[in-house]
């Protein structure tokens, strides 16, 4: 049914996209028993964010997956007519370029939780598929998590933990990597929400210094109530921080960024934590580095692919090569899909749907792509940033 079109003001163009049966799909990570456990698991498939009533009482039809790898998973059979794709970050249904051809009928994809770069957003763009995600949802979560997988790798404490439930007792072998967090100097690649959250709770820990660089400058009352400094070059803020945490978008400007040549430019013996998406890292590159002792330690929970392989070089790499000496504070994608989270990105996904089938305005804070043109800063602002480099290296 051709959406009917509303009156609206707005610059924007925007139809009622009721009513109509669409079909919906979702590719969420398997809950099992867990699920049945803690109905509040809402991003499984079994508990499908809890709207597969709300859905099917209007009509739409939802079908829900995990099964997603190419090419001929149910994701890759649902996603040719569906009208809206719904995933997680944590267990992502990549949106490809081939995948967006195939889906001659997709209109919107929503992230449930945040973090679009499962979506080829330039190919969406050029098909007018918009792109949203629910914004806000779990910053908190993630900030939590990079402050506790700081101190987790500073003061070594998987290591530690390791040696006593295996019967082991040697606090020398422990002890000689575990330091304090005071008096250290700890930098974050960029300073958006989670960023911006990770500093301030970093603040009564007393350390040296806290850096961040981001092409968005912090407001400067903002940046004194936080007490944090920026630094305009990348390279020359890694090289002054113990700790670095990175909390970027993944996209053309950030994949494969700390290779081994940005890692080299970190002070010997710092601490690496990445929870912002796995690609923004060169894997081998960072396993070489904890090996021969240029980083102390690596932790997040994000990897270049999802589910990563059993065999992932992250999964077992150790500094040295000698587990007490610790260093890898790898989980699963976990850190923003806490159970407060999934109330929160449950809930944020419902709103999206709603306002598109209502043919209402989202709330812009949400919006990545939007009619052909990327709507959020985080991401779009990187032709900018190109094209700024391209000026100033002809005015040179
Ligand atoms: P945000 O949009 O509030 O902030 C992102 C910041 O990164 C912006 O200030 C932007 O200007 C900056 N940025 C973009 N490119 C950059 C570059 N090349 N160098 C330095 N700064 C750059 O996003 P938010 O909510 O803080 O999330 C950040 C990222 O964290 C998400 O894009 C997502 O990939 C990841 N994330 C991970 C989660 C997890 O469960 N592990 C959950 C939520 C987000």
């Amino acid at each position: 049914m051709k959406p009917l079109k509303l009156l609206t003001n707005s610059t924007r163009h925007f139809s009622v996209n009721k009513p109509s049966n669409y079909k919906i799909v979702g590719v969420f990570y398997r809950g099992g028993v867990h699920a049945q456990e803690q109905p509040k698991l809402l991003g499984t498939v079994e508990n499908q964010l809890g709207i597969r009533k709300w859905l099917e009482d209007q009509g739409h039809t939802f079908v829900v997956t995990d099964d997603k790898e190419p090419p001929n998973s149910t994701f890759d059979k649902e996603i040719v007519d569906a009208d809206i794709i719904i995933t997680t970050p944590f267990h992502p249904g990549y949106i490809t370029r081939d995948r967006i051809a195939k889906a001659k009928k997709l209109k919107i994809c929503v992230t449930a939780g945040i973090g679009s770069d499962h979506v080829d957003l330039n190919a969406a763009n050029e098909k007018k598929i918009g792109v949203y995600e629910v914004t806000g949802s779990n910053v908190v979560s993630v900030a939590e998590h990079v402050v506790m997988t700081i101190l987790n790798l500073v003061r070594n404490f998987v290591p530690s933990h390791e040696m006593v439930a295996r019967g082991d007792w040697n606090v020398a072998a422990v002890a000689k990597n575990s330091y304090d967090l005071e008096g250290k100097v700890v930098a974050t690649v960029g300073i958006g929400r989670i960023g911006e959250r990770v500093l301030r709770r970093l603040k009564p820990f007393e350390c040296k210094e806290l850096l961040y660089f981001d092409y968005q400058q912090l407001p400067s009352e903002i940046e004194e109530e936080i007490g944090c400094r920026r630094v305009e070059s990348l390279q020359e803020m890694v090289s002054q921080a113990d700790v670095v945490t990175i909390n970027c978008p993944l996209h053309e400007g950030t994949k494969g960024l700390f290779d081994k040549n940005l890692i080299n430019k970190m002070k010997r013996g710092a601490w690496l934590v990445n929870t912002a998406r796995g690609s923004i890292c060169v894997a081998q590159d960072v396993a070489e580095a904890l090996k021969s002792g240029q980083l102390s330690g690596y932790g997040g929970d994000v990897w270049p692919y999802q589910p990563a392989p059993s065999n992932h070089v992250w999964r077992s790499m150790y500094k040295l090569g000698q587990q007490d000496q610790g260093g890898n504070a790898m989980v699963p994608h976990m850190s923003g899909t806490s159970i407060d989270a999934q109330q929160r990105y449950a809930a944020g996904t419902k709103v999206i749907l709603e306002n598109w089938f209502q043919g209402r305005k989202q709330n812009h804070h949400d919006v990545i792509c939007e009619n052909g043109e990327y709507a959020s800063k985080a991401y779009g602002e990187r032709q900018k940033l190109v094209d700024k480099i391209k000026e100033f290296e002809a005015y040179k």
